[in-house]
């Protein structure tokens, strides 16, 4: 079923400048799709106007057929995790809750089952500044879940970790995904985890998707496959379309 679609979509931010030009695309419920791109090319634009944050100048975005809307069923997670210090762990994921009403008992004993899915059971009343930043990372991770949203965007959240942290995050969150069949939307401009992450890899070249990628073998998410042949390939094929071969 389509769910997420967008439809000719142009956006710039001012007249001069198309920053988005034309983008169709349709995404599949349950679908991990990944947006790669060099840096600059619209990758964050694009993310903003499937949130809803940014209004196409042309064209729409649509989730389950109706123009999408800020807030609505999604959960967002940005590059660095913006983390409120005053507040503890347990608190900054319960946030999106809390600014509506105050959380009640089965929110708090999700908050705590997801951290405990990330491996952070036991810093619940720890604050930030007390986080490592791939900690911190998880909380912004597990914030975005809360409100069990279909559907997930994420902004290369796991840009500034060390290689191994990074490899951690990306198999907790495909795990979570799957697990609660959620949508995901995932930018970045890592070759390898565009790759690794996707059902679907779609490359952006200036604000326009300029080539699509698809993995035979989608959903594994193994060590194994991770360093297996069809990753090699395809990493070589996103790299390729990258520099604008076909
Ligand atoms: N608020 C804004 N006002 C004006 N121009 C903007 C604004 N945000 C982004 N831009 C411009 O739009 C273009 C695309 O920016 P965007 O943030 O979407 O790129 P990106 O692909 O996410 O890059 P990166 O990988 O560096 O995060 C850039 O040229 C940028 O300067
Ligand atoms: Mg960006």
């Amino acid at each position: 079923m389509r769910f997420l679609t967008f439809k000719d979509v142009s956006f710039g931010y001012d007249k001069e400048r198309s920053i988005v030009s034309g983008v169709t695309l349709d995404l599949e419920q349950g679908e991990f799709c990944t947006l790669l791109g060099r840096s600059g090319c619209g990758k964050s634009t694009l993310l903003k106007l499937a949130a809803g944050l940014l209004a196409p100048v042309q064209g729409e975005v649509l989730l389950s057929g109706t123009p999408v809307r800020a807030g609505a069923d999604i959960g967002m997670v940005f590059q660095s995790p913006v983390l409120l210090e005053w507040l503890n762990v347990l608190d900054n994921v319960l946030l999106p809750v809390s600014v509506r009403h105050k959380p009640n008992a089965t929110q708090h004993a999700y908050a705590r089952e997801l951290l405990a899915q990330v491996g952070l059971e036991a810093y619940a009343d720890s604050y930030p500044q007390q986080l490592s930043g791939g900690q911190q990372s998880r909380v912004s991770l597990v914030r975005a879940l809360i409100r069990s949203p279909r559907l997930l965007l994420l902004d290369e959240p796991f840009a500034a970790l060390d290689a191994l942290t990074r490899e951690d995050l990306q198999v907790q969150l495909a795990e979570l995904v799957a697990q609660r069949g959620m949508t995901a939307l995932f930018v970045t401009h890592d070759i390898s985890e565009a790759v690794f992450l996707a059902d679907r890899i779609l490359i952006l070249q200036d604000g326009a998707v300029a080539q699509e990628l698809k993995r035979s073998d989608a959903g594994d998410r193994s060590t194994r496959a991770r360093y297996g042949e069809q990753q090699l390939e395809m990493m070589a094929r996103a790299r390729a379309a990258l520099e604008g071969e076909r």
